[in-house]
């Protein structure tokens, strides 16, 4: 492949991978969310659940992108489908397809049955808010592990790239677990911490 067209080729797949930081602000904003003394009325979660359920939309948008352009960067490197790094990719990959896919036709309609129960100006009913929270629970710590997941991908990316040393791959892994764990415990608000 010439030099340009892969790069351009590269330059899609990064764009794409960039546009996959939606769990780090999805949990980012949920963690505002339950910073309120009071929680939000109705319009304002009603208005935070359009974005959240729109999201997976984009998102397979993003991740198709990163596979024909991944497809077509392993084959411009001579088809390197054994390289562990790649594998690894290719399972965090897959892994994310799959969570996605939960969230979007497993653990959404439930919150939104939920809510379409309750009219604009009201509150959701005592009954139903031990349900939503435990879906939105489910959701928030899966959207941890995307975080995880695309975060991996990044690190095996470069590892495919670079060829560097798998013990500071294993480094930058675990550094990525930490920064997701504290990314699903707290709004980060100096962006690291
Ligand atoms: C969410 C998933 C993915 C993310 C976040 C991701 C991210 C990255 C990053 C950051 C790089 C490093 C680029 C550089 O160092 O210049 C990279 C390279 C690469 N990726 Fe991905 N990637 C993903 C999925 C895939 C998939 C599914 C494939 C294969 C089907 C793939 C194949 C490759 C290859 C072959 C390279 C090396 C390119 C080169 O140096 O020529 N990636 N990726």
């Amino acid at each position: 492949m010439p030099l340009e067209a892969r790069v351009v080729v590269l330059l899609l797949h990064l764009v794409a991978m960039l546009f996959m930081a939606a769990p780090l602000y999805a949990l980012i904003t949920v963690n505002e969310r339950a910073r309120f003394a009071v929680p939000p009325n109705y319009n304002t979660d009603r208005y935070l659940e359009n974005v959240i359920k729109r999201q997976p939309i984009r998102c397979y948008a993003y991740l198709a992108v990163i596979l024909v352009t991944g497809i077509l960067l392993t084959w411009a490197r001579g088809w390197i489908w054994t390289d562990w790094a790649l594998i690894t990719k290719l399972v965090a990959f897959t892994a994310l397809t799959w969570l996605l896919s939960y969230v979007h036709f497993g653990i959404q309609p439930n919150i939104e049955r939920i809510m379409d129960r309750c009219n604009p100006g009201e509150e959701i009913s005592a009954k139903d808010k031990p349900t939503l929270l435990a879906w939105r629970s489910r959701r928030k710590r899966l959207a941890g592990i995307c975080l995880f997941l695309v975060l991996t991908s990044l690190i095996m990316g470069v590892r495919v790239t670079w060829g560097y040393a798998p013990w500071l791959a294993a480094v930058f892994t675990v550094a990525a677990a930490l920064f997701a764990w504290r990314v699903y415990r707290n709004p980060v608000r100096f962006g690291w911490f």
